[in-house]
């Protein structure tokens, strides 16, 4: 994942609700400077939303999100995404997704759960929910025992706390769903979502 990341400070987490969203937000936030995104398998638009953004959009990175099951992680692979993002880590999951040829960034909210994903190799975690697990101190506090660890905090995160989180060493970007307003998705307003995007890049350079 790490590689992957290299010069992302956020990965905007996108909740398709009509398949005909998918490319108009996915090209509105490459153009705003946002080229990694999650797509979750939350709804039934994700599938098809997936494929026409990788069949469609130049120059995005796009991954699965809230990949809970095995399966979902074949969906993922055989989706053409680049890696996955799971909420939690379950060692059915973990066992599948480490022979996976794309990467799973696992979700822990705990240092037992960080442990665990590390016996499958793991040093690249989703810290979910992150605002409500202890927020930027816990993660501060878990550079000490695990200097190697690093983290893409999710989970109430916005421009009022990202750089709490991205000013840690220990974290590579954060993750969000606020460049998608609702009501901005639903009335197609496209050019503001790509605004958006962009005064969150420049936003994050601060870092
Ligand atoms: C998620 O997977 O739902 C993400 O954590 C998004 O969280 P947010 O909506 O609080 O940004």
């Amino acid at each position: 994942m790490r590689k992957l990341l290299a010069g992302t400070a956020m990965i905007p987490v996108i909740t398709l609700d009509r398949v005909e969203d998918a490319v108009p937000i996915a090209r509105a936030l490459v153009a705003g400077g946002l080229r990694v995104l999650e797509v979750t398998l939350r709804t039934a638009a994700a599938r098809a939303g997936i494929q026409r953004i990788v069949a469609e959009v130049q120059g995005v990175i796009v991954g699965t999100g809230t990949v809970c099951t095995p399966e979902q992680v074949q969906l993922s692979c055989d989706l053409g995404c680049q890696f996955m993002i799971s909420p939690g880590s379950t060692e059915r999951l973990l066992a599948e997704a480490v022979q996976a040829p794309i990467p799973l960034m696992p979700g822990v909210a705990s240092v037992s759960e960080m442990m665990r994903c590390m016996e499958f190799g793991y040093e690249d975690f989703k810290f979910f929910p992150a605002e409500a697990s202890g927020g930027a101190a816990k993660i501060k506090a878990i550079a000490g025992p695990f200097a190697d660890a690093r983290f893409c905090p999710t989970g109430g995160i916005g421009l009022a706390n990202a750089l709490d989180y991205l000013r840690l060493p220990n974290v590579l970007c954060v993750g969000g769903s606020w460049v998608l307003p609702a009501n901005l998705v639903a009335e197609q307003r496209w050019a503001d979502i790509e605004r958006l995007a962009r005064e969150t890049v420049e936003f994050c350079a601060s870092r």
